[in-house]
């Protein structure tokens, strides 16, 4: 696969500009339509002061009233049709920086759908989501803006040059001289603001975050009264806010003045050596105003060249990291023969399992487990055991190091992730709910599923008792913008949206942690007729979920130590009666 071959650090100017053009692709029409605008304005915009040298000759200095009047419709119309131009280019262009913009982001999401669980463990929540927004800022703005621009200022910097040296070499040669300091000055500018900016927007992401981090841990702050700490943090972080603005605010004051005075500069010498030229008759008046207008006009192209260099870099570089991102991270494999899941019932087997964390030691060492169809296992074992690392190998969140995992005897990494995921359903151990009804909820892994399906899920799993009690039942909005639920609630809901899925394997990680235990008895009951035929795992910390179980394996050290009947484990002295033999006093 060429995918895994790709290295990040390829991603130099040329690659990366390659597959930014390569996202024009569509758009050539209007691309080549914003070319053909730069081009009817550059050659507009010389045309003035061409005009203005013209008037001045043969109008102004003769004292030529009536062609006054002619002259200056004409350089009416120009202008007018530089006007049009203009608006109709900018309307162009930003269309394809917005478009080429939205492209990127849509391919970022669409990888961030695919990406394996790890990638989410080892990338901060503000990176994953700044990368697919305000990251992209710089690519919309070179490639809707400054590519034209940058093509318009060249062309009018040459055009421009052209006409000088045409009509005085050495007064070109003097004026000129001062004329690439704007645009240097203006590059120099643009990357000392830049990444003042940019921190700028990224110590407010950190204010941002902090504040949020704040809001939701509202209840620990105040319940242990760190309020004063929060506070210090905040004000250290608005107060880094405040300092780069500050810093980026001297930036600009010190370099925006010199970018007018530079311009001012050549036109000084166009007064002192073209006025005399003037004088000696060596230039006619309207040469002499020819110079200055022309100047004056290559002003903005010159730090727009600067300024474009610049937001180029930017774009390259965060189209390189997006580029990255969307290249050399794989998403999780799919087969290139897929095979099919047999139909019924499923069995599951685990052979030799290895599985480590890439930042942590290895997990589990040789995890051997067959169950069969239609049977419910309990898999028990101290926090820390890998429990969840075991259970999260089945829907494939994270492949085994080494080792197979069977469904239904097929390899689950020779099944479509699609496939395999409608098989397989999932409560995890913090179940999130969306903030939709509580009906939508219930069938969020099944839309279609008929009602009286949910609703005996719902039963089996203990939701029906609270549900009709919500303010609108079942039409009861859930989440911050609605009613929340309690922990115990959400794992029931949570347990009739995996029954309602369907799925022929159940994949239950303590799925009752948050109930009370005489709720826990009575879903218990509910819940081997519920899961009839399904082959179930549960992970679980408590005894009264075992005993529903068939079967229980006890994970210690990264194997399974122990395998039996619940009773019969309970009986004898193994850890599993470590594990649960309190419960049973305390009962
Ligand atoms: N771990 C990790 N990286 C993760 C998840 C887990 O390094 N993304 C580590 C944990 O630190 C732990 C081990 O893997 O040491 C096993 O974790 P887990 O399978 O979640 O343990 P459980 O048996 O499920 O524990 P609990 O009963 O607390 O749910
Ligand atoms: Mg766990």
């Amino acid at each position: 696969m060429s995918r895994n071959r790709f290295d990040p650090a390829d991603l130099t100017l040329w690659p990366t500009m390659r597959r930014l053009l390569r996202l024009w692709r569509g758009e050539w029409r209007l691309a080549a339509f914003g070319f053909v605008c730069a081009l009817a304005f550059t050659g507009l915009s010389l045309t003035i002061p061409k005009l203005i040298q013209y008037v001045i000759d043969d109008a102004v200095v003769p004292r030529d009233r009536g062609k006054l009047l002619p002259y200056l419709a004409l350089i009416l119309l120009v202008a007018s049709a530089r006007f049009f131009v203009n608006y109709v280019r900018r309307f162009a262009t930003a269309r394809i920086g917005i478009r080429v913009e939205a492209r990127m982001r849509e391919l970022l999401y669409d990888a961030y759908l695919r990406y394996p669980r790890a990638f989410y463990d080892h990338h901060p929540t503000g990176q994953v989501l700044s990368r697919a927004t305000n990251d992209l800022y710089p690519i919309r703005y070179f490639i809707g803006w400054g590519l034209v621009q940058g093509a318009q200022s060249a062309m009018m910097i040459v055009g421009a040059a052209v006409i000088l040296v045409a009509v005085s070499p050495p007064l070109a040669l003097a004026s000129g001289v001062a004329m690439p300091f704007v645009g240097l000055l203006a590059y120099a500018f643009a990357r000392r603001v830049h990444p003042l900016s940019r921190e700028v927007q990224e110590r407010k992401g950190d204010l941002t975050e902090a504040t949020g981090e704040a809001v939701v841990g509202m209840e620990m702050v105040q319940a242990f009264g760190r309020e004063d700490d929060v506070q210090t943090r905040f004000g250290g972080h608005a107060g880094s806010v405040r300092d780069v603005s500050v810093q980026q605010a001297d930036v600009e004051a010190r370099f925006l003045p010199g970018l007018i005075f530079v311009p001012t500069l050549a036109i000084a010498t166009v007064l002192l050596v073209g006025g005399r030229q003037v004088a000696r008759g060596e230039m006619t008046s309207g040469e002499f105003a020819l110079f200055i207008t022309l100047l004056l006009q290559l002003v903005w192209p010159l730090e727009a060249l600067g300024w474009i260099t610049n937001v180029g870099q930017r774009a390259v570089a965060s189209a390189g990291r997006s580029f990255a991102w969307l290249e050399g991270i794989p998403a999780l494999p799919e087969p290139e023969n897929p095979r099919r899941l047999p139909d019924g019932p499923l069995d599951v087997r685990f052979e030799s399992v290895h599985a480590r964390y890439p930042t942590g030691g290895t997990v589990l060492k040789g995890v051997d487990l067959a169950i069969e169809r239609g049977q419910i296992v309990a898999v028990c074992g101290s926090t820390g055991a890998g429990k969840t690392t075991l259970l999260n190998l089945l829907p494939r969140f994270y492949d085994a190091t080494e080792g197979r995992v069977l469904v239904g005897g097929v390899d689950v990494r020779d099944v479509r992730l699609a496939d395999l995921r409608s098989a397989v359903g999932l409560v995890t151990q913090r179940p999130i709910l969306f903030s939709v009804p509580l009906r939508e909820n219930l069938t969020a892994a099944r839309p279609d599923a008929p009602w009286h399906e949910v609703l005996a899920a719902c039963h089996a799993a203990g939701v029906s008792g609270f549900a009709e009690e919500l303010p609108d039942g079942y039409d009861t909005l859930i989440g911050e913008r609605g009613v929340n639920l309690s922990g115990g609630q959400r794992q029931r809901v949570a347990l009739a949206r995996a029954l309602v899925a369907g799925a022929r394997v159940l994949v239950l990680d303590d799925p009752m942690s948050a109930v009370d235990t005489q709720t826990e008895r009575l879903l218990v009951d509910n819940l081997r007729p519920a899961v009839e035929g399904k082959t179930v795992l549960i992970a679980t910390q408590r005894l009264s979920t075992v005993e529903v179980a068939d079967r229980a394996v006890v994970l210690d050290g990264g194997r399974i130590v122990q395998d039996g009947r619940p009773g019969d484990l309970l009986a004898g002295d193994g850890l599993f009666s470590k594990l649960f033999g309190d419960e049973v006093v305390a009962a």
